[in-house]
């Protein structure tokens, strides 16, 4: 888990913002400011990526430039991933992209269920995965989705990207998948007994389009 405020990442700039019940009014910058954030963590990844070497010629020459190795696929969970997907292919802008819708089916007794309804999901062996979603709080989104994501393919890694997560959601997705990388604007340690993340930001998917 890299918890990007304790780097001192631009990242929590923009995550005091989305908190702030003064600010997160402004609908448009509350989007803008998830996209900021899908771009900073964009580069943050792109530094543990592969890079190759290539030949590039200029007007005055061949310049031997680094450059991705693969190209990425970004996976976002619908509706609220959408702003942070946003920021995330402004920077890996030749990716390819998977949409997964996930919401909490009630059933009659209380419980719920995640279910998975429109999904558009290239071919996964051996790519590097980028799935964003702004809110981690069970993980159970997540999980389930990653088990969709595994049905099409074994990815090489799998990146996950929240702006905020909660202490019980990322140990629920690292029992599910160990080899994940979680990174998180930062870390709120309780979750309501209704899923919320608390003192968290309230609901990402309404804030963002109502
Ligand atoms: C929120 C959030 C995640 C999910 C997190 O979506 O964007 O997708 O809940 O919860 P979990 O970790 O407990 O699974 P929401 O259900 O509010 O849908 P929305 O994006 O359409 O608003």
């Amino acid at each position: 888990v890299i918890n990007l405020s304790e780097e001192h990442s631009l990242v929590s700039n923009y995550l005091a913002e989305l908190r702030d019940v003064e600010i997160q009014e402004d609908r448009a910058r509350f989007r803008r400011n998830l996209e900021k954030i899908g771009e900073i963590s964009a580069y943050e990844i792109s530094k543990k990526l592969s890079w190759i070497e290539k030949e590039v010629t200029t007007p005055l020459g061949t310049s031997t430039c680094k450059v991705l190795e693969k190209q990425p696929v970004l996976a976002t969970i619908l509706r609220a991933g959408l702003a942070m997907h946003t920021g995330l292919l402004n920077y890996f802008d030749k990716a390819d992209n998977a949409f997964i819708s996930a919401y909490r089916k009630h059933n009659p007794d209380g419980t719920f269920e995640i279910s998975l309804d429109y999904i558009s999901c290239p071919e996964m062996e051996g790519r590097v995965v980028i799935i964003s979603d702004p809110m981690l709080a069970t993980g159970s989104s997540l999980v389930k989705t990653i088990q969709y994501i595994r049905g099409e393919g074994n990815p090489a890694e799998i990146h996950i990207v929240c702006a905020l997560a909660c202490t019980v959601g990322i140990e629920y997705i690292l029992r599910a998948e160990p080899k994940a990388i979680i990174w998180c604007g930062d870390i709120d340690d309780e979750l309501t007994a209704k899923g919320y993340i608390v003192p968290g930001l309230g609901d990402a998917g309404d804030l963002s389009y109502g």
